[in-house]
């Protein structure tokens, strides 16, 4: 059992948990993920890593309620206990090596690329950071990003913080304005990750990506996270969860992504009938 050492709302229906795990605090790497149970028989689920301390043993995960199971953990408090807590999986994202780098986070998103900002930050690497959000109530990170990088811009969609638009706007204004990067690193939605790998594939600047598809065991044995790479197939689980955004086939992807929304809708609408909600 893992106990939640702390818990914050970030924003509208966004939270964040830190975990005490300290196997996996020790071996984690930026780029990594876990998948956890709430509870005995329940569904488990991926989420990346946001944050670690290996001496003081915890993990941070950041997750927005959009599932039954999201909203089952989001209901568990400071001091309750999570049943499974497995990690760190996935391969860690290759950081070193780069002068300068340009890192996207795009909602949620964000939260996965912060330990990836904080690791190339500390080794020298000049970070460019820009956080696009529905509005300012959706900007995660602000601060502790601010501090691990050069230049912070943020893009909200509806002009209520930074510049209004997305964040390909501001990407398209950097490049052309004359910065250079060596690298893009990219996380958020799939829609988001496609058309800033358009752009970069333009301006020939090598992408990453970090795909968040279904999964289910997390060890390559299922088949659920399947991802197609530069025609090839791929999964997630052991073979990412970072790809080269310039061969990802983000069409293919966000048509799995959608595989299980009806289940999903009948199972959260059967959950509020049982509690005596109204559809
Ligand atoms: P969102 O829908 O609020 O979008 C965030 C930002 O992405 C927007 O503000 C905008 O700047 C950009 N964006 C959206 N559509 C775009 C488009 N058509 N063109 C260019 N830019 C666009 O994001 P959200 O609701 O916070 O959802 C976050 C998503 O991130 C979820 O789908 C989740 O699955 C995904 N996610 C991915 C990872 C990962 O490791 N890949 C981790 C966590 C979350
Ligand atoms: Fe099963 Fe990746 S989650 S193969």
């Amino acid at each position: 059992m893992y106990k939640i050492l702390e818990k914050k709302v970030l924003a509208p229906a966004m939270k964040l948990m830190r975990i005490h795990a300290p196997l996996v605090a020790r071996k984690a790497m930026p780029g990594q993920f876990i998948i956890l149970r709430v509870m005995e028989g329940g569904e488990r689920i991926p989420l990346t890593i946001a944050d670690y301390n290996p001496s003081e043993g915890w993990v941070t995960i950041i997750f927005q309620e959009v599932g039954e199971t999201t909203r089952d953990l989001g209901r568990l408090e400071e001091g309750d206990y999570i049943k499974d807590f497995v990690g760190p999986l996935g391969r860690a994202s290759e950081l070193d090596g780069f002068d300068s780098v340009l890192c996207i986070g795009g909602g949620v998103g964000t939260a996965p690329l912060y330990p990836q900002i904080k690791y190339m930050h500390e080794k020298g690497t000049k970070v460019d950071v820009i956080i696009g959000a529905r509005s300012k109530d959706y900007v995660i990170l602000e601060e502790p990003i601010r501090s691990n990088c050069s230049n912070l811009y943020i893009a909200t969609d509806d002009g209520s913080y930074g510049q209004k638009g997305f964040v390909t706007d501001l990407l398209k204004q950097l490049i052309e304005s004359g910065k250079k990067y060596d690298h893009i690193i990219a996380i958020g939605p799939m829609i988001m990750m496609k058309m800033v790998c358009k752009l970069t594939k333009e301006y020939g600047i090598p992408t990453t990506v970090s795909m968040n598809p279904i999964m289910v065991d997390g060890t390559g044995m299922c088949g659920g996270c399947r991802v197609s790479v530069d025609g090839k197939i791929k999964y997630a689980c052991v073979d990412g969860p970072d790809f080269d955004g310039h061969l990802v086939d983000f069409d293919e992807a966000m048509r799995r992504s959608q595989m299980y929304k009806q289940e999903e809708q009948q199972k959260h609408d059967c959950n509020l009938l049982r509690m005596g909600g109204e559809l």
